[in-house]
């Protein structure tokens, strides 16, 4: 929910701003300031996280590992090759038996359908670290990188900050995606409409949403806040942000050829931007890992890009997820709408 969404931003922001001196190398803060210091809060002690992974991860593995350690507890990490499941064990099982010795699960899976087991039959909470469908831990992370970057994105009316330390977008973005509709881009959908965002997708036709992507786009309303067409100039008409993806995810990979072709012209560059009128001062986001075919390397190692930044921001966004759920447990209570 919305609510849920500016809490962990806010519990990000705080992480970040009393964690990063604490992580400087010894001796680079003085006595006065190390006297203030606080470590982040300890609610992972004597706990463990299974990071259940069936697929590559650089960041997501980083981030929940060492936010883990930080919290106090430990992550797991269990890789197709370690455990059974999907050889000798089915998802049904594993999960009964993971969350019988660990206090939460976080997983990265092939189709969707798998971690929706894990989650019915896991006795603790399950974080979704990607799946087919859905990627909601890359979108905070970008939401935390925009929101600390609000400063390029003016006219802004500055208000006070909230008592949380989350800076607030307090002008509605124009945010256009360029590529495949895949999980990133589909946790974008149910989003930033929701924060009142504009968001313009250009991708080609065979490559739109599935039906039960579009279907939740839908129901919760976010459809109204979506612009789609296939032409990539038109998408970025506007923009205050530019994202995209790999073309081809994980799994995809005996698709190249036909994927190759079918992206032909959507190239993130500056001549695109420009031509299709995006805002002279627009900036890039990518997930990463990053190939050159969906965004060259002008503009990813250019002033426009914040993906080093996104790619930091992915260890305080899991901190706090980590936190809230499997620290605190207190995200599974629903607050009432304000
Ligand atoms: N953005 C992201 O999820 O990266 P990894 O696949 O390296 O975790
Ligand atoms: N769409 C990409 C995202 C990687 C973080 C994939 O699923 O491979």
């Amino acid at each position: 929910s919305v609510p849920q969404i500016n809490r962990i931003l806010a519990h990000s922001h705080h992480l970040k701003q009393q964690s990063t001196p604490w992580l400087l190398p010894h001796g680079t803060i003085s006595r006065n300031k190390a006297s203030k210091l606080r470590l982040p809060p300890q609610s992972l002690f004597n706990k463990t996280i299974a990071l259940i992974f069936s697929k590559r991860s650089t960041r997501t593995r980083l981030a929940a590992e060492t936010s883990a350690e930080l919290l106090g507890g430990r992550a797991l990490f269990l890789g197709k090759e370690d455990i059974q499941l999907g050889v000798n064990e089915s998802y049904r099982d594993t999960a009964r038996v993971i969350g019988g010795m660990t206090q939460g699960i976080f997983a990265r899976v092939g189709d969707h359908s798998e971690i929706e087991e894990l989650a019915k039959y896991s006795p603790v909470p399950v974080l979704n670290a990607l799946s087919s469908l859905w990627h909601p831990s890359q979108v905070l992370a970008d939401l935390m990188t925009l929101q600390e970057n609000k400063a390029s994105f003016r006219p802004l009316i500055e208000k006070e900050s909230q008592p949380t330390g989350a800076p607030e977008l307090d002008r509605p973005l124009t945010i256009a995606y360029v590529g495949d509709s895949a999980n990133v881009l589909h946790d974008m959908l149910v989003t930033y409409p929701r924060l009142g965002h504009h968001l313009r997708v250009a991708s080609p036709v065979q490559y739109r949403a599935p039906k039960e992507v579009w279907d939740r786009v839908v129901e919760l309303g976010c459809d109204k806040g979506i612009w789609w067409g296939e032409d990539p100039r038109e998408a970025v008409h506007g923009a205050d942000v530019v994202v995209t993806d790999t073309w081809i995810s994980m799994g995809q990979e005996a698709e190249k050829a036909e994927r190759l072709q079918a992206f032909h012209g959507y190239q993130v560059t500056e001549q695109l931007c420009r031509e299709g009128g995006a805002h002279h001062d627009w900036k890039f986001l990518h997930c990463l890992p990053r190939k050159p075919d969906e965004v060259d390397d002008e503009v990813f190692y250019g002033p426009r890009s914040l993906v080093y930044e996104e790619a930091d921001n992915r260890k305080w966004t899991i901190m706090a997820l980590f936190d809230m759920l499997f620290g605190k447990w207190n995200l599974l209570e629903e607050q009432p709408e304000k």
